[in-house]
């Protein structure tokens, strides 16, 4: 059994743990529970939660009684998971499983670690030089794309950096040709996406459930149609190299794990790398004096396309990902059941008990960071490394279970940059804002905050503009 006591818990002081009934509740409507706070209000309400109920609190979200763990100390028995006693697959079983089916978030324990050692070598440097080539010409067109749009009008950013970071994946993922056949692969994939977050959970005709369905009976047939040539001719591509893929013992994956692994990791990549852009952004059309350090910055590497070696020469940049991902993290709740019971901050949380953890709760916590509302990338730096005060404070990514090495979001972060670097030959590109109110999130939080929410292109209130 795994025991955890938090320093700050509200649990009273007690020799046996309390049980599930004696967890303060966070209330809510009858039936809908904290569903809309967990789709539109995820940061503020897991923080009230938090400072008024203590780190464990009972709730309920699209029908699932569930426990919501906040803090680094929580996340920290969770993710450690020294007993085993948390699965992974099968807290996200009921949100992903029957779109995103086997991959490697719906594995656990010694499957996990075995299809793990596996796929991380197609992401090892070698691997990784090589998708940063493959992306660049991409990044590049897309750039010219806004451009054009860009001259004397303005333009909604997270549609066409999702589109941007679709055709990346087609690119860099599949090793297909832009075009019409892509876009329906993609146009599947987006459909599976959104399928996760369906509240109607159930295959009506031209609902979103049965939308996802047939866009994961198009993808698998798509994957699995080329295999056989993969294997044979592979390319330098991420689906090229899941073909091949060998660990240390001289294991490779299935058919049927290739096509499991390579849906997943479509979705794994793209929205989170989508918001996170979109989120560098939008920071920097608000701070004007960061946008112009990083323009310098990038200015002074001087490069017109990069290597693997050049990620490490922009510190600035850097500064400026962490604090955008601490103010927005795209996957901001962690859902997970217990297989054995845990103990934590004099509570006894029962086998099968379906629980939450927020990193996004610990990256707002005043106990860990100066002003945390504000964005503040210097908080990052080697003089004031505010995020080295607890191991678990800062979990943007959970590089316990992979090493989240892809250099996607720094490149395209470049990238996008090098757009507003450039001199005043036709316009001086700026990043500019055009809302007067913003919402917690800085963005219309349908349209944004949370990652597989549907969103109309007309909703996003944020835009970038091209200023003569
Ligand atoms: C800014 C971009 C990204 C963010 C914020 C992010 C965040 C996360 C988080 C928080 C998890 C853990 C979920 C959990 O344990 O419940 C996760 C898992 C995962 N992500 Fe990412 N991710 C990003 C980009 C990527 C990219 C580019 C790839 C691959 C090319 C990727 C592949 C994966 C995989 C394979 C897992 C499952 C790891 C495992 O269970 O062992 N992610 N990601």
């Amino acid at each position: 059994m795994t025991t955890t006591t938090a320093p700050h818990a509200a649990a009273p002081l007690a020799t046996t743990p309390l049980g599930l009934k004696d967890i303060p509740a966070a209330g809510g409507i009858p039936v809908i529970g904290q569903t809309l706070n967990f789709l539109f209000r995820p940061l503020s309400s897991g923080l009230d939660m938090h400072q008024r109920l203590g780190p464990i609190v009972r709730g309920n979200a699209f029908g699932l009684d569930s426990l919501a763990l906040s803090g680094p100390d929580a996340i920290e028995m969770v993710l450690r998971n020294s007993d085993q006693a948390f699965s992974s697959h099968q807290g996200w079983a009921f949100f992903i499983e029957k779109f995103f089916y086997r991959g490697l978030m719906l594995l656990d324990f010694d499957e996990h670690k075995f299809h793990r050692g596996i796929l991380q070598t197609a992401f090892k440097k070698p691997a990784l030089s090589d998708y940063l080539q493959r992306m660049q010409p991409v990044i590049k067109q897309g750039l010219t794309r806004w451009q054009k749009k860009a001259r004397g009008n303005q333009f909604l950013m997270y549609p066409e950096l999702k589109r941007l970071t679709l055709d990346i994946a087609t690119e860099v993922f599949m090793g297909e040709p832009l075009g019409k056949a892509a876009d329906k692969i993609n146009e599947a994939f987006v459909d599976c996406v959104k399928a996760g977050t369906a509240i109607v959970r159930y295959p009506i005709p031209g609902g979103r459930w049965q939308r996802g369905l047939r866009g994961r009976a198009t993808l698998e047939a798509f994957f699995r149609s080329r295999i056989a040539a993969k294997r044979r001719e592979p390319g330098s591509d991420l689906f090229s190299r899941l073909c091949i893929a060998e660990d240390e013992q001289g294991n490779r994956f299935t058919d049927d794990d290739v096509v499991n692994h390579m849906i997943f990791l479509l979705m794994a990549a793209h929205d989170t790398s989508t918001i996170t852009l979109t989120s560098m952004i939008y920071q920097l059309g608000k701070h004007p004096d960061w946008q112009r350090r990083l323009r310098d910055e990038a200015l002074t590497l001087g490069k017109a396309s990069l290597v693997h070696d050049d990620l490490g020469q922009l510190p600035q940049m850097e500064l400026v990902l962490k604090e955008s991902l601490r103010l927005l993290s795209p996957v901001h709740v962690l859902p997970r059941k217990t297989v054995k019971p845990v103990d934590f901050a004099g509570y006894r949380i029962p086998a099968n008990t379906y629980i939450v953890i927020s990193p996004i709760v610990s990256h707002h916590l005043p106990q860990y960071w100066t002003a945390p509302e504000q964005f503040d990338p210097e908080r990052f730096s080697p003089e004031r490394r505010e995020h080295k005060q607890h191991a678990y404070q800062y979990l943007p990514f959970v590089v316990k279970r992979l090493e989240h090495k892809s250099p996607g979001v720094r490149v395209w972060a470049i990238n996008v940059l090098s757009l507003f670097g450039m001199p005043a030959q036709e316009a001086q590109r700026e990043i500019c804002l055009d809302r007067a109110t913003l919402t917690e999130w800085g963005f219309n939080v349908r349209n944004f905050a949370y990652p597989f929410a549907e969103g109309s292109a007309k909703d996003s209130e944020f835009r970038i503009a091209a200023v003569a």
